[in-house]
């Protein structure tokens, strides 16, 4: 597998991952790198990729990295700023344009028969996003193709396998930008295409043997998709070795902790199931803050996981979900390349199981790959489409105090909408639903009774990422028979509304 990875180089453009996530759907292992800090390693990479950036190659502050190494020795792709700036610092001539050149544009082919654009017809729509174009090719570059507005749009130097595009591959508007991708890293740069989630569990498995070998790992499963993944693959590395603890803080939904708790046992995990709801629950008692709910969860974690992990006798290491986007190393965009800020620990004050050594299988690969390598393990599949769930659970979700009859209440009305939204087929259409319980009462009349119980709020979104987010246009019928079926069998309830501001503004949880 190291003979056919790639290198991407990333100049701080906002489409760097997305290259990265078409380089490996196409079964082709990368990596993003910060433009300054190129890897020792250099001979791993069989082919290079420059990627965009908000920079202009004519400014001071422009990325400016060494490729002594890879020009001319490596296949090399250039995109967008890429494309610039092997122009600018090799004879040709950048300059800010003279139209708009932003949007969709239709390549036309100046040479035919390339094999950079096989399967391709000219024609092609292509995604540009620059505010500079290049006016004259740098020395020895042949042009390629050109859009209406952009004539040099791609070019290759002769003698080198070097390739530039001006426009964007890696976004969903360039409709032939994968087949591009493919044409340059397996016919030309010969990659092999090996790069499966089966053969990314054996490497990793074999790789976590190796480095772990006979010691025993601590890991804290959330009942989310990337603990339970991480879970999986090292319990195929070390067995028995691996010592999992999930803890119940009393805010999971409802029999969560019973239900997740049973499916790990079924996998064959070694896990310990801790039920520290109580203590939760009296940590919790009066705070109506957010941010102190959040830091009480947060400390009351710490304390009952380390209880619980030094109970495993000889653990060395810690296990950790962590996936590819929280390790990424981003390249600032305002004030030149961003210095890597390190926390300074006093280790002698830190919780026993974070003296450990940190072990993180799925620290190299994306979201949805997760989801793919935990497919190809036999993970079951409700589990794998799960929608995210908070840290603090049910706390953020119950505004104001916490009690455990709010919690009650609100794991019933929470039921309720999930299963239906599981029932009528929705639930793979939302990124995120849940229920929230809101410090109201409000006045309501069953039979001939007045009643003067709780309000809730139903809140289902769509999203990629969480970073933004849109509510869910549910079908009103929907809605209907889900907000009977609340009222009439959640006991404490009167009223149901349904939230529909969009993230921004709003935020998707209500604290
Ligand atoms: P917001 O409310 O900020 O939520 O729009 C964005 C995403 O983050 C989740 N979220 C949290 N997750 N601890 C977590 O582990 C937290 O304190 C927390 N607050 C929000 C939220 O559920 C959504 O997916």
């Amino acid at each position: 597998m190291q003979q056919h990875n790639v290198l991407i180089l990333d100049f701080g453009s906002q489409y760097t991952q997305l290259i990265a996530r078409r380089v490996r759907e196409l079964n082709i292992y990368c990596e993003i790198h910060p433009f300054n800090k190129i890897p020792n390693n250099i001979d791993n990479f069989k082919a290079v990729i420059l990627s965009g950036s908000p920079y202009s190659v004519r400014s001071e502050e422009a990325p400016h990295p060494d490729l002594s190494e890879i020009r001319g020795k490596k296949p090399l792709l250039a995109v967008c700023y890429g494309a610039q700036y092997l122009a600018h610092f090799s004879g040709g001539l950048v300059a800010p344009s003279n139209t708009r050149e932003y949007g969709r544009a239709n390549l036309s082919f100046v040479k035919d028969n390339e094999a950079f654009f096989k399967n391709i017809s000219t024609g092609s729509q292509v995604w540009m996003s620059h505010s500079d174009t290049i006016k004259n090719l740098p020395e020895n570059g042949v042009l390629l193709a050109s859009t209406h507005d952009v004539e040099n749009a791609a070019y290759k130097i002769e003698g080198e396998t070097t390739y530039a595009i001006q426009f964007h591959p890696e976004v969903y508007h360039s409709t032939d930008g994968t087949q591009l991708l493919k044409n340059f890293l397996v016919d030309i740069a010969g990659l092999e295409q090996q790069w499966t989630p089966n053969s990314f569990v054996e490497s990793t498995v074999n790789g976590l043997k190796e480095k772990i070998g006979d010691d025993k790992v601590i890991l804290g499963l959330s009942g989310g998709v990337d603990s339970t993944v991480a879970g999986v693959l090292l319990h195929k590395a070390i067995g028995q070795n691996l010592h999992c603890i999930f803890v119940n803080n009393g805010l999971l939904r409802k029999n969560e902790y019973e239900n997740v708790l049973k499916q790990y046992e079924g996998m064959g995990l070694n896990v310990k199931g801790v039920d520290a709801s109580e203590r939760f629950l009296s940590a919790l008692d009066g705070i109506s803050d957010p941010e102190t709910k959040r830091k009480t969860i947060g400390r009351v974690f710490i304390e009952v996981f380390d209880d619980e992990a030094a109970k495993v006798e000889n653990a060395k290491w810690l296990a950790q979900g962590t996936i590819y986007p929280d390790v990424i190393e981003s390249v600032s965009v305002n004030g030149g390349p961003s210095a890597t800020i390190k926390s300074h620990h006093n280790v002698g004050g830190l919780p026993d199981f974070m003296k450990l050594q940190v072990v993180e299988p799925l620290r190299m690969i994306f979201k949805d790959e997760v989801r793919r390598v935990g497919a190809s393990m036999g993970i079951d599949k409700e589990l794998l489409g799960r929608h995210p769930f908070p840290g603090p659970g049910l706390a953020i979700r119950i505004l104001g105090d916490i009690t455990s009859e709010k919690v009650r209440i609100l794991q019933e009305v929470d039921a309720i909408f999930i299963d239906g939204l599981k029932e009528s087929g929705l639930y793979n259409d939302v990124w995120q639903a849940g229920a929230i319980l809101l410090p109201v009462n409000s006045v309501g009349v069953m039979g001939d009774e007045r009643t003067y119980e709780k309000v809730v709020a139903l809140r289902a979104v769509e999203s990629t990422d969480g970073m933004t987010a849109d509510w869910v246009n549910l079908p009103y019928e929907f809605l209907q028979k889900t907000s009977n079926k609340i009222i009439n069998n959640v006991k404490g309830v009167n009223r149901v509304v349904y939230d529909i501001s969009s993230k921004p503004p709003a935020t998707i949880e209500w604290e």
